[in-house]
């Protein structure tokens, strides 16, 4: 059993639209209208939301997820624009220099790094881009404070005007299955991870999207670079 089909059913129902990724979404959507990627892989792609929003502006798009439950939800969404298949970051089924872009939003945390950016390198394309999109661990920084406010501003306004939304989010975070979930993959260290991704990438831009107390959501854009 993969460890998202335990919780699929309940994720899905909480994040059925990309718009409540409020500071990751405009980040993303902005590089991509930027890059203008003509093939791009969504891995990890849980229900498909991400996929789904970029209808219309990516020629080829591809996804990949291993939860069988994940992945017929994200069928059952993504209609027929999307090439969706079964698999995972770090053996993926894909030749090399397949993509332009590869995204991975909220997934990397799940996968073994090493292996992961092996392959994310080999199936980009030689002027490809992966976009990094996740949270990580850290205490807090005073750098990040005008960040930490203006995150929790916009998340209060947010509740306010989505009752609905927080509720089912209250109801998925504490659920037995969903905290075995985090127990067993907790936030790893963002400087752990840019000392990995720069062993292969270069880091072309590098933002703190949503800065908490405990860690922080961070977005990186990776360039391939040139192997000597
Ligand atoms: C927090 S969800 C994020 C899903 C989606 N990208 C989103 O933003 O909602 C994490 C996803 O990563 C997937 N995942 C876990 N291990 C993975 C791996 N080794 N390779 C690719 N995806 C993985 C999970 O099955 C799950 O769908």
């Amino acid at each position: 059993m993969e460890p998202y089909d335990p919780v699929a059913e309940d994720y899905a129902a909480v994040f059925g639209d990309i718009g409540v990724r409020l500071f990751e979404w405009p980040w993303i959507r902005g590089l991509v209208r930027e890059k203008k990627p003509r093939s791009l892989l969504d891995l990890g792609c849980g229900n498909g939301y991400l996929s789904k929003a970029l209808e219309g502006t990516v020629p080829e798009r591809y996804a990949l997820e291993p939860s069988p439950v994940m992945c017929s939800i994200a069928e059952k969404n993504l209609g027929g624009g999307v090439v969706l298949l079964r698999g995972a970051a770090e053996s993926m089924p894909f030749g090399d220099g397949s993509f332009d872009m590869v995204i991975s939003l909220l997934s990397f945390r799940y996968m073994a790094w090493d292996r992961a950016l092996d392959e994310i390198y080999r199936v980009l394309k030689k002027d490809g881009v992966f976009i990094l999109v996740d949270l990580f661990a850290g205490s807090f920084n005073p750098l990040y404070f005008p960040g930490y406010l203006a995150a929790w501003a916009a998340v209060r306004i947010h509740h306010m005007r989505n009752r609905g939304y927080y509720k089912k989010l209250r109801r998925l975070t504490r659920s037995a299955a969903w905290r075995r979930l985090v127990r067993e993959h907790p936030r790893r260290s963002l400087s752990d991870a840019r000392a990995m991704i720069k062993g292969k990438f270069y880091i072309e831009r590098f933002r703190i999207l949503g800065a908490g107390l405990r860690g922080s959501t961070a977005g990186l854009v990776c360039g391939k670079r040139a192997p000597f």
